[in-house]
Order: C-alpha cells, then structure tokens, then sequence
C-alpha cells in the first residue's frame, strides 16, 4: 500500500474502469486530482503492477469544511478482488486519516462490508448525506448531526 505517485494516473484509471465497468469513476478520481482534492489516494500492488486503489476526498458538515474526508471511490481489479486488497486499502487509509487527526470519515456503501473497519451507521447519530440513502451512510470518527456534502466532482446523488 502506497499513496500514488506520478505516473500512476493510468493505471489507476484503468483499475476504477475495470472495477466499476464505466469511467465514470476513473473521471471522477481525475477531477478530483486536477481540482487539488485528493488529500489521500492510495494504491495497491501485487507483483509490480497496480491492482487496487482508494480515494478520499473533503466533505462539508452543514457547509462547514473541517478536513473531514468522504471515501470514494474504491476500486480493486475484478481478477484480484475477494483476497483482502480493499480490505488492506481501506485499513491504510484510516491508519493516514488517523495519523492526520481526520475528525470524521464517511462512505456510502454495503452494510456486509465497511462496518469490519469501525464504521458505524451515520444516521443514528443525525449524520446525513444530501442524497438520503440513510442504510447506506456510514461513517467512523467524531460522529455529530449534520448534512453531509461530497465534492461536486462526486456530486450528491
Ligand atoms: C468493493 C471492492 C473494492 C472490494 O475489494 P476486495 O479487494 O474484493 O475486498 P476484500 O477482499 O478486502 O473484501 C472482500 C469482501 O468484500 C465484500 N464485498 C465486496 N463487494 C461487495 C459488495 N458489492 N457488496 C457486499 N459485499 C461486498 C465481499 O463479500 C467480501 O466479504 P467476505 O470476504 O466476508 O466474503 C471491490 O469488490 C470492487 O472494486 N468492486 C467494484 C467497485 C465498487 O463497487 N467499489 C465500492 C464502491 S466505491
């Protein structure tokens, strides 16, 4: 696990696409890049070559930008996925995010997956994403009331 380097923009382009089976993703880790928000972005690799790769990006609390991070997207190659590489990926973003004293961290994703990483459903505590999706929102940190908004390159829903 590494944070990604220059010369690294292809190959994680090519692993979101493979990932996700649009570019939508890999665009949206682009912007994010071009736009200076990409405070962490880590790649994976096994034999050389890059095979995983996570994103995180500032969010807003109730319009208030307090270097909380969103995690997405995460990507791992479809041949190499269900051998620990997101899992890995994950726990090494958190590790930095910690490190940084990141005061929230907060994803929309499966109920099956992130809580093995700490993180909580988000809307028992009043914690919201702008685009609903309560089951969804999880989060790790500081937990508190409040609207979340991810950056336009992701968007809200
Ligand atoms: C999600 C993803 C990054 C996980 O990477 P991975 O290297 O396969 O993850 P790990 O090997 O650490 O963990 C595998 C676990 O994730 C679970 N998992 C993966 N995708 C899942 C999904 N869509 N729904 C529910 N569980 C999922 C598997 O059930 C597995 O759990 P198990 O080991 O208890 O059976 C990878 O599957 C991927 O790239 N998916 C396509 C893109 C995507 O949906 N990204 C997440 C949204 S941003």
């Amino acid at each position: 696990m590494r944070a990604e380097r220059v010369g690294d923009n292809d190959a994680i382009r090519r692993v979101n696409e493979a990932a996700f089976g649009r570019i939508d993703e890999a665009g949206i880790v682009d912007a994010l890049r071009a736009a200076g928000a990409l405070p962490i972005s880590l790649v994976a690799e096994l034999d050389g070559a890059i095979v995983g790769h996570l994103a995180m990006s500032p969010i807003t609390i109730d319009g208030i930008d307090d270097g909380s991070l969103g995690l997405a997207p995460m990507a791992v190659l479809p041949s190499r996925q269900r051998r620990g590489v997101g899992g890995a990926l994950v726990r090494a973003g958190l590790a930095i995010c910690r490190a940084r004293r990141i005061p929230l961290v907060v994803v929309l994703g499966h109920a099956a997956y992130y809580p093995r990483f700490g993180f909580v459903p988000a809307a028992p505590a009043g914690l919201r994403w702008i685009g609903g999706h309560d089951a969804s929102f999880f989060a790790t940190g500081a937990l508190r009331r409040g609207v979340v908004r991810y950056r336009p390159e992701i968007g809200d829903g």
